[in-house]
């Protein structure tokens, strides 16, 4: 007898990662490459955080604390919540997990905007909860009227998964915009309908345009915030992540995830960068310069791209530099540049790269330049 699947499951298609330096310097024999292409801290890891983690290592021989207390009650003061409101996972990721598993059934639906996070419709996929997508509006935002009435129509829709910003495109809903989609959310169904905000690149976002996200929680009684430690923190490879649910989903959440979900050190590192206000002020000034020489550079390139409140820009590489994003990534691969191609958002006209330190991205640009420079040769020869 053949080992039988359930149908979701087939038809899983598993989360494509931005491609691993060792990978790419074993793959074409190369000696330096740089990666711009999973929105990771170019300044490394946190400090604090791996001094902490180094001496916290010889307590290794034992299990951490499942409860993670120390961490919780520190991230209990700093989002003004309770403590029971706080779930840690391995990674944000895992949140959205724990929630989808708590709180839906194989049959159910997610709402979503096209060009969400892919981690969102492969997470409700594995609990047999299919995506509704909303197409997005022409400047590539999410139409959260689009996704309202998803919302409405469809009296299995459990969930939204709104990143904000989302990752690939940068793009963030306005306040005003969230708060009039949230109101009406709400509304649906008595409230029934859970929102999962993600705010992965919170740190990174103007506080002028975006508010606190705790404020949602605050305000809406079926609204849940997801944070990590992977990005502003510089954490990624530790695996840490948090959700701010209400009590009663944190409860079931609490139930359904193994008992040692978050690793000793992740308590410990985590803990530690939350006071590494240094490191933090450094990362966020990186980011706010190059942001600034990177969009310059695009615009004076002539390359589209999408205002990013994150960490990283997608750019139109087909009307910017007559290549498709699948084509470019190659190509700057073999200078030992990885990019992040998104046709499986659906987006081969786009590639996404992360901001890096400046030397990093002085390669990326010389990249680009290099193959403005072949196009305009190519023109030449033809006319
Ligand atoms: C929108 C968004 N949410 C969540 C994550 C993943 O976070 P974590 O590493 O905490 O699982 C990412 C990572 O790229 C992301 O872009």
């Amino acid at each position: 007898m053949p080992l039988q699947f359930p149908e979701y499951i087939e038809k899983l298609k598993p989360y494509v990662a931005g491609k691993p330096i060792d990978e790419t310097k074993r793959e074409l024999g190369l000696t330096h490459v740089i990666k711009l292409a999973s929105n990771e801290n170019p300044l490394g890891p946190s400090p604090r955080a791996v001094k902490a983690m180094s001496n916290g290592m010889k307590t290794l021989a034992l299990y951490p604390d499942p409860a993670g207390y120390e961490l919780r009650n520190k991230l209990k003061k700093r989002e003004k919540v309770e403590f029971d409101n706080i779930v840690l996972g391995n990674g944000s990721n895992e949140i959205m997990e724990l929630i989808l598993k708590s709180y839906t059934q194989p049959g159910d639906f997610m709402v979503a905007g096209s060009g969400v996070f892919a981690a969102f419709p492969i997470s409700a996929r594995i609990q047999g909860v299919e995506t509704l997508f909303a197409p997005p509006q022409l400047d590539m935002s999410f139409n959260l009227e689009a996704m309202l009435d998803l919302v409405k129509k469809n009296t299995r829709v459990r969930v939204v998964a709104l990143p904000n910003p989302n990752n690939p495109t940068g793009v963030a809903v306005s306040d005003d915009d969230l708060d009039k989609f949230l109101q009406e959310v709400e509304r649906v169904r008595d409230g029934s309908v859970h929102v999962i905000l993600d705010y992965a690149y919170y740190e990174f976002v103007d506080p002028r345009k975006i508010k606190n996200p705790i404020h949602w929680f605050k305000k809406f009684s079926n609204v849940s915030v997801l944070k990590t430690f992977s990005k502003i923190f510089g954490l990624g490879g530790l695996r840490i992540g948090y959700g701010v649910l209400p009590a009663e989903l944190a409860a079931r959440a609490q139930k359904v995830r193994m008992p040692f979900n978050v690793s000793t050190l992740g308590l410990i590192g985590a803990s530690a960068a939350l006071d590494d206000h240094l490191f933090v002020k450094k990362t966020l000034q990186l980011n706010r310069e190059q942001m600034k020489v990177m969009s310059k550079f695009y615009q004076s390139r002539g390359i589209p791209q999408l205002p990013s409140q994150g960490n990283f820009i997608l750019i139109h590489t087909q009307k910017g530099v007559g290549m498709w994003g699948q084509q470019l990534f190659e190509h700057a691969l073999r200078q030992g540049v990885i990019t992040r191609p998104v046709a499986n958002y659906g987006l081969p006209e786009w590639l996404r790269v992360s901001l890096g330190k400046p030397s990093e991205n002085k390669v990326w640009m010389k990249v680009i330049d290099e193959v403005l420079k072949q196009q305009r040769g190519k023109q030449v020869s033809k006319s």
